[in-house]
């Protein structure tokens, strides 16, 4: 009888949250596995409160907190679920990009759990694990154009299906999060900045002083993002009116993601534009849909300019829930299940010899697809 659902267990330790998830999938009448999938258990421990005091990740130390609390997680995970490691039909684990300290723990982890209990190991792009959630958590189809604003990434990819991304645009310098956790560390709030500069940007008011909106009035780079000049011009304004009151910082923090959300906004738009022609030159029937993933998608303010601008371009809006959209094992679980059910992954003892990359940009993802389910 034909496979009708999928059950991962899921690891990731790329950063600074320790987590583990079961997450299940069920397949169509035609053997596809269906968008909108099941969280059976998804256990976090974030290692924010040991990092706060640094303003920002130190590799060593989330290492060692990776380490320390790994298995008891996956322990929580299995009965939280009230599943077992016989109930599997893979275990997951991200494989990179990350720290490689913490990748490799998680990494590790998986692959022993896997070779123990006699089933596939599958290592998963990080990033592909956001760029997908939208279809653990809805049912989201492919195509879709895709915001990815994360810690370490901004950008622009048209995600035409699973492993076949094609980027339109990204940051030439900083990501989105990390602009807004330096802008936080900057005006002494805590770490991580983004949902401090959002707390702190409801008092304020965005018009207080004028910030940069770098590379808007650039017609050649219509997907690309700057953040660095904008850090430069916020740390000036800080200097002018330091001392700085409660008030100023408000002012700073509301200006700052006014600044930021323009630039999203401006550009996810012309990305908008260029899809539509695309897709409709195609003939394709189902109405485009922008996923926006990643941390920064948490942010209330983007997700209310997203939705205005959707509106204005025919699009519908897929933004996961905020506490998925932040790292989490689920979607690393889910990444796993489409690769299973898909067949494209790497099977075997090669498997376990699947390296942790501290760099592993998505559109290499595609070439690699192709020679997976070739080779
Ligand atoms: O995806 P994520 O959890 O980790 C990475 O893969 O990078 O993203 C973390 C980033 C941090 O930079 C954090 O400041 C940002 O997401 N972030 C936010 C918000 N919540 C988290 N940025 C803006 N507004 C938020 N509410
Ligand atoms: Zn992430």
């Amino acid at each position: 009888m034909a496979q009708s659902d999928i059950t991962v267990l899921a690891l990731e330790s790329s950063c600074d949250e320790t987590a583990a998830a079961v997450v299940r999938g069920q397949f169509g009448p035609e053997g596809v596995l269906q968008p909108q999938g099941e969280i059976l258990s998804n256990c976090v421990l974030s290692q924010i409160d040991l990092h706060a005091p640094y303003g920002g990740v130190v590799p060593e130390i989330a290492a060692r907190a990776h380490i320390s609390h790994m298995d008891r997680l996956v322990a929580q995970a299995l009965a939280e679920s009230g599943t077992s490691l016989r109930d599997m039909d893979a275990i997951a684990a991200t494989s990179g990009p990350g720290l490689i300290g913490g990748v490799l723990i998680g990494q590790t982890t998986g692959k022993a759990l896997a070779l123990a209990a006699d089933k596939p190991f599958i290592g998963i792009n990080h990033l592909e694990g956001h760029a997908l959630t939208a279809r653990l958590t809805g049912p989201v189809a492919y195509p879709y154009l895709l915001l990815l604003v994360s810690g370490g990434h901004c950008q622009l990819l048209q995600v035409e299906g699973l492993g076949d991304y094609c980027v339109l645009g990204g940051t030439i310098d900083d990501a989105v999060g990390e602009a807004f956790d330096k802008a936080a560390k900057l005006l002494s709030l805590g770490y991580p900045g983004g949902p401090e500069i959002e707390r702190a940007a409801k008092q304020g008011d965005k018009q207080a002083f004028a910030l940069p909106r770098p590379l808007l009035d650039r017609a050649a780079t219509p997907f690309d993002f700057s953040f660095s000049g904008l850090k430069t011009a916020l740390r000036q304004q800080a200097d002018k009116l330091a001392p700085l009151t409660d008030d100023h910082v408000a002012d700073c923090a509301a200006a700052f993601q006014q600044a930021v959300l323009d630039c999203l906004l401006d550009r996810t738009g012309n990305a908008m534009q260029h899809v539509a022609a695309d897709w409709q030159a195609q003939g394709r029937e189902n109405p485009p849909c922008l996923v926006v993933a990643g941390g920064v998608a948490a942010n209330q303010a983007l997700r209310d300019g997203l939705e205005t601008l959707c509106a204005a371009h025919g699009f519908s809006l897929a933004v996961p829930p905020a506490g998925l959209c932040t790292d989490n094992a689920a979607m690393i679980g889910w990444a796993a299940a489409e690769r299973f059910a898909a067949d494209a992954f790497t099977k075997g003892p090669l498997a376990l010899a699947d390296p942790a990359r501290p760099r592993w940009p998505l559109n290499e993802l595609s070439g690699e697809l192709a020679d997976s389910l070739s080779g």
